[in-house]
């Protein structure tokens, strides 16, 4: 004999508009608000004290956990997470199995910070792609898109109308300005800045540690994981690198400057300048005709 499915279960404190509609075995909690014509499909959880906001769409087994702000007119796909806390703007459409706001979880000794790590917040008109994970404590602009299998690390900001692309990794401590073009499976390591109308060609790879992991000696002969210097890399305003070029830790990219194809830079690019090669040499000037104008 067939079974019925499972009921919506909504906490009797929880309050819907009469126009949101809940599925088959969804589950909605304490406290929480679901605005006019939410849809939450089966089995999709909306736990304590979130607020959905208007015409929002959580799909079949999403889990939004407690206390998440997601705006009006968003569409969140099959089987996406949402970690306590996290804010997501208006229009943000996130992809099947997305994880939105993960905690980090560091190694023994990594360098990276674990303390005071803010919710992730994800600014209006924003998407964030299938199975991509954007951790606690990030920011992604108004109306960038982050690619499908991307990830975006804790206190990582990226700015407004960029892309991040496909299989992306957007290390923890890295600030990416406005209109940034990051293509397909660019690595830009934790310490990094780049700046606005930067464009990073797909494999771009950038470091940030000349010692690879090994602390250098203290006073008393043991290692000091204190003294490793992580450098990452700074690219400033309009500068493009080409595909799977490498910047070896600490090299700074000047503004309009061109780095060829393949390129491992190994010293700074004074800016409108165009580098070639292994290791990188200058080979011209970037023409005024290819510079941003301001
Ligand atoms: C630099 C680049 C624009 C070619 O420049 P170019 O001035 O047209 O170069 P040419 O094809 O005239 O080649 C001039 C010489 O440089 C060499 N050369 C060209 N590109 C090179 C590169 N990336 N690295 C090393 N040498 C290169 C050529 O072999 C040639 O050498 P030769 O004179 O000994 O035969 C191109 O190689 C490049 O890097 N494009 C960027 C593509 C990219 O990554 N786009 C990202 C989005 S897909």
């Amino acid at each position: 004999m067939a079974r019925k499915p499972p009921r919506a279960s909504m906490h009797p404190s929880a309050v819907a508009d009469p126009t949101a509609a809940a599925g088959a075995g969804s589950l909605v909690g304490p406290e929480a608000r679901l605005g006019e014509g939410v849809r939450l499909a089966p089995y999709a959880v909306v736990d304590a004290r979130c607020r959905v906001g208007e015409g929002t769409i959580i799909g079949t087994h999403a889990v939004v956990h407690r206390d998440v702000v997601l705006g009006a007119g968003c569409v969140l796909g099959s089987h996406v997470v949402v970690h306590p806390g996290t804010t997501v703007g208006d229009g943000v459409v996130v992809g099947d199995h997305a994880v939105l706001g993960k905690p980090p979880r560091l190694r023994a000794g990594s360098a990276s910070a674990r303390e005071g790590i803010a919710p992730l917040v994800i600014d209006d008109g924003a998407s964030v792609g299938a199975g991509s994970v954007v951790a606690a404590g990030a920011r992604i602009g108004r109306g960038t898109i982050v690619g499908d299998q991307a990830f975006v690390r804790e206190r990582a900001i990226v700015g407004a109308g960029g892309v991040v692309g496909r299989g992306s990794t957007v290390d923890c401590d890295v600030t990416v300005g406005d209109r940034v073009s990051i293509q397909t499976d660019v690595y830009l390591t934790a310490r990094s800045t780049v700046e606005d109308d930067v464009f990073l060609g797909p494999g771009v790879l950038t470091t940030n540690d000349d010692r690879m992991g090994r602390a250098p000696l203290g006073p008393d002969g043991e290692p000091e994981p204190s003294g490793i210097e992580l450098r990452g890399a700074t690219i400033r305003r309009g500068a493009r690198v080409g595909g799977r070029a490498t910047l070896v830790p600490g090299v700074e990219i000047g503004a309009d400057a061109f780095v060829a194809a393949g390129a491992v830079v190994t010293r700074d690019v004074p800016p409108a300048t165009r580098v070639i090669g292994v290791p990188a040499r200058p080979a011209g000037e970037v023409p005024a005709a290819d510079r941003l104008r301001d």
